[in-house]
């Protein structure tokens, strides 16, 4: 069948980010009325490959690239006017239209130059315990908006000198926060401004109240794909604290991110590779070090779609995604890159952790104690053949199908989908699930 049947949809990464979700988003994105990003900024990175060739979405929400979709920016979002004009341009001369169809709610925070800077300074300064972020300034923006002193997207359609002015004193602000706290140069707080005041003007048209543009979803007349960006383990309350983005990828954050009510949501669905990586620090039970793990970046591709680096690459872990499968509440998962495994003779999962003279068969919520787990290890035969041309289930091999039907045992929750390559026909739909 080609794709699900009709309806609202929440995407949400389910591992530690780039399980091909901009795929998903892009597959399922034809004949929605609009794509929803509710969360994050520029620090994700979603590809969507057509004929060969590559798109990478930072801020712009994947379904765009279908034609009749809207695009929505939400209030939880943290939006670089700099970063999401580059990747308009990038686009029109690609020939995708962007103007006139993609919104933004004016209580998006404005992700500015200085959260960059913040963000690259407290990353030196953390030294070996270092996160790891993307250096897109998401944290620092974060902050300002906790601590009420972030500009929004709203505050672009101020009276030209009143922006101008509100800029200047921000900059000047955060000169002084990165004179005295990180003896760092300060930025032009004029020049900024005034580029500012320019972006202002070519964003103003797509700057709306969010309750009033998403009506028709609210009353169910417009149907919605929320578009997660990075995954749930790295979700600010629920992940793997301190190494964690600042936002909420989770189910929750569809909700505060764009003022929907939850029976706006849909099905949940979750998308998981079929095996697991990490980009950034923080722990990863099983993780595979050296060539093991060199390895399967290679057959992966797993280099960042974002700031190009490798990517930690490692078996499935059963325990984190149970966790974020229940959490989530989701309905269904979606496995992807499973033609990353064609060659591999053996594949294993990591069905628990050997922990402090035991074995542990849950994802810990403490960050010490994760760190210590290491991985008890279960074993499947692989299939050793290109999965790339399956399109249905029966086109599996046995040995593919036995593994499918073990993740979606132990996950709880249907397998509605699989990815075999990159390409958005690369895909086998199975609503009912993968088990007969
Ligand atoms: P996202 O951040 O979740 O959207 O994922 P990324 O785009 O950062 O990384 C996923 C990468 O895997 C991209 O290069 C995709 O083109 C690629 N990809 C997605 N699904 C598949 C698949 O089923 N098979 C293969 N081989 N590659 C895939
Ligand atoms: P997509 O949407 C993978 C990681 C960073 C770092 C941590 C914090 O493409 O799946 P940040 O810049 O957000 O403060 O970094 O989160 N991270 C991602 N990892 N995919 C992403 O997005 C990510 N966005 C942030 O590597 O470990
Ligand atoms: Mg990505």
């Amino acid at each position: 069948m080609d794709g699900l049947a009709a309806g609202n949809r929440v995407i949400i990464g389910g591992q530690w980010g780039d399980e091909g979700k901009g795929k998903i988003v892009d597959a399922l994105g034809r004949g929605v009325d609009w794509v929803l990003r509710y969360q994050g900024g520029a620090n994700a990175g979603h590809t969507i490959v057509r004929g060969g060739e590559k798109i990478v979405l930072h801020l712009v929400p994947s379904g765009l690239l279908s034609e009749g979709v809207r695009g929505y920016l939400g209030n939880g979002m943290v939006v670089d006017p700099w970063a999401l004009r580059d990747e308009i341009i990038e686009l029109e001369e690609r020939g995708v239209k962007v103007r006139g169809r993609l919104f933004i709610s004016a209580a998006a925070h404005l992700l500015m130059p200085y959260h960059r800077r913040i963000d690259e300074c407290l990353e030196s300064r953390r030294k070996r315990r270092s996160i790891g972020t993307t250096g897109r300034g998401i944290g620092p923006a974060y902050v300002d908006k906790a601590t009420r002193q972030g500009l929004r997207m709203g505050d672009l359609l101020l009276p030209k000198e009143n922006l101008e002015r509100r800029a200047i004193e921000k900059i000047l602000e955060a000169n002084e926060a990165l004179a005295a706290l990180y003896e760092a140069e300060p930025l032009s707080a004029a020049n900024i401004a005034q580029e500012l005041v320019v972006l202002a003007r070519s964003f103003a048209p797509m700057i709306v109240d969010g309750h009033e543009a998403l009506a028709g979803v609210r009353l169910g007349r417009e149907t919605a794909l929320f578009e997660g960006a990075q995954g749930a383990l790295l979700d600010l309350d629920h992940g793997t604290y301190p190494f964690v983005t600042s936002s909420s990828p989770s189910i929750g954050g569809a909700l505060t991110g764009t003022g929907l009510p939850p029976r706006c949501l849909g099905e949940i669905l979750g998308v998981y590779k079929a095996y697991c990586t990490r980009v950034g620090n923080g722990p990863f039970p099983s993780e595979l070090l050296a060539e093991e793990g060199d390895a399967l970046r290679q057959l992966g591709g797993e280099f960042g779609a974002t700031t190009g680096r490798a990517r930690r690459c490692g078996w499935f872990d059963l325990p984190a995604g149970r966790f974020t499968a229940e959490f989530n509440g989701m309905t269904g998962v979606i496995i992807t890159k499973l033609d990353v495994l064609d060659t591999l003779p053996e594949i294993k999962v990591a069905t628990g952790y050997a922990v402090d003279g035991g074995v542990l068969d849950r994802f810990p919520a403490q960050g010490d104690l994760l760190a210590r787990c290491k991985p008890v290890y279960r074993a499947f035969p692989g299939w050793l053949q290109p999965l790339g041309a399956c399109r249905a289930l029966a086109d599996l091999p046995a040995a593919a199908r036995s593994y499918l039907e073990f993740l979606e045992r132990e996950l709880a929750t249907p397998v509605v989908g699989i990815s075999v390559g990159r390409e958005r026909e690369e895909m086998i739909w199975t609503p009912g699930g993968v088990s007969v």
